[in-house]
């Protein structure tokens, strides 16, 4: 699929943000523990949570869509123990179906995950945990297997704090006697989400949000109807278009706290931010300022706004640093905004990045969903028009990105699409 913007244009207006995609994934999987019935409000209707729900239906458990994001999933049904290959391979979250079922029904076998092209993303730290709570863990042809041996509590000390390794760990130690203490834990709002949404099924799980997260291992879980917090790299993706494209862009339905660290990159970049509880408004003033950025785990700066960032520096009056150190291939978008004429260095973890006067539309190709937004970014500012290739990894986390941007003044539209009319037709 492919994407054509048409540059130039100031965006201007409000923009409702969808439910967080990440967030979302780790719901859908971890509802498999309730045995039951649990409806799920606010979950955005993009093509990785499509993806997740089919891999729901391929293990014996049911899924519909009830409302235009609401989602009610039944798994009161015996349950495969086993992912199939042909859709885990195209998601990474598949992953998190590892702790939900053995959660759920102690043994479970699913294949190395896919996703996006951004590193090599292993599994030692979730095998690592589910070594400790008692699962003898295997990892042949190309899949990985848990079966609960003599499961307990524990104390698991994770090196880095990896959210997908949190999650399943979560997941897992809620249906494992005794008291399991996850240290150096992921702080992210969406494992906040999680452990609430645990909770709200007959969990309990104490000190998400903190680096130490305490699960005491329950034997009985029931059904729940719970909501989805909203997506802040969403929200930091429109608020970096109001900067790039020099209007102004209020986004609403946001927790702006999620945002704090965004703020401060926007503010030091020169835009004006006027944050309320749950809206955001950002404006253009000026020159937009050269400013750094270090890439870290949650409350650091986001690596999945690192380029958008690295698109709306590229036209900063100076020369930013961007230090990327969370995944290691997420450089691969500097190249193709080289092509649009921005000036990039990238040696290691370390991008630097010379602002130019202008950029100009020309056909680049999305290499990642985050790559693929920095694209379409840099689109909005640039002279003439911009052609993205492979557009479809946009949609894996953007709901309706063609609507929204278009609705904020953009001119944007799925090529091959034969009205014609900028927003047309969704990606
Ligand atoms: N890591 C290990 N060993 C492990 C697990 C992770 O070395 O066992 C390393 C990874 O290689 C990486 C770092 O730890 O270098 C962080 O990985 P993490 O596990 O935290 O990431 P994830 O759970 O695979 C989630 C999001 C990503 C987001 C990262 C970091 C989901 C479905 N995905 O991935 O989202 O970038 O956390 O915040 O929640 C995106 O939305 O575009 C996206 C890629």
């Amino acid at each position: 699929m492919k994407l054509l913007i048409e540059g130039g244009r100031r965006l201007q207006g409000r923009v409702r943000i969808s439910g967080a995609k990440n967030s979302a994934l780790v719901l859908i999987a971890a509802s498999a523990i309730s045995g039951g019935e649990v409806i799920l409000d606010n979950v955005p209707k993009i093509s990785d949570v499509l993806t997740q729900l089919e891999i729901v239906r391929a293990i014996g458990g049911r899924a519909s869509w009830t409302g235009e994001n609401t989602l009610c999933l039944d798994w009161s049904g015996p349950l495969e123990g086993e992912l199939p290959y042909v859709h885990a391979k195209k998601l990474r979250a598949s992953n998190l179906f590892l702790g939900a079922l053995a959660a759920r029904q102690k043994r479970v076998k699913i294949p190395l995950p896919g996703g996006c092209n951004i590193g090599s993303r292993p599994m030692d730290l979730h095998l690592k945990g589910f070594h400790l709570l008692g699962y003898q863990v295997s990892m042949k042809h190309g899949f990985i297997e848990a079966r609960a041996g003599k499961i307990e509590g524990n104390r698991i000390y994770l090196d880095f704090p990896s959210v997908g390794a949190t999650e399943n760990i979560m997941m897992a130690a809620a249906g494992t006697p005794g008291i399991t203490v996850i240290e150096n834990a992921a702080r992210e709002p969406e494992i906040v989400d999680l452990a609430g949404f645990l909770n709200a099924m007959g969990g309990r799980v104490r000190g998400a949000g903190t680096d130490v997260i305490k699960i005491e291992g329950v034997s009985e879980f029931r059904g729940a109807r719970f909501s989805v917090i909203p997506d802040r790299i969403e929200a930091g993706t429109y608020l970096i278009a109001a900067g790039i494209s020099g209007g102004e862009v209020t986004v609403e339905n946001v927790i702006t706290r999620h945002l704090q660290p965004v703020i401060a990159k926007l503010q030091d970049v020169g835009l004006d931010v006027a944050a309320g509880e749950d809206r955001i408004t950002v404006r253009r003033r000026g020159d937009l300022l050269p400013t750094d950025v270090k890439t870290l785990p949650y409350p650091g700066f986001p690596t999945d706004l690192q380029s958008p960032m690295m698109a709306l520096l590229s036209l900063a009056r100076g020369t930013s640093i961007i230090v990327e150190n969370v995944f290691e291939n997420r450089f691969q978008v500097a190249d193709e905004l080289k092509r649009m004429g921005a000036k990039i260095r990238v040696k290691g973890q370390t991008a630097v990045i010379e602002g130019v006067e202008r950029l100009y539309g020309t056909q680049v190709r999305a290499t990642d969903l985050r790559a693929g937004a920095a694209l379409l970014l840099a689109g909005l500012a640039a002279g003439g028009v911009t052609e993205i290739l492979q557009a479809e990894l946009i949609a894996r986390g953007y709901e309706k990105v063609v609507e929204k941007l278009g609705a904020l003044g953009a001119a944007v539209r799925v090529a091959g699409d034969e009205s014609g009319e900028p927003g047309a037709k969704s990606v």
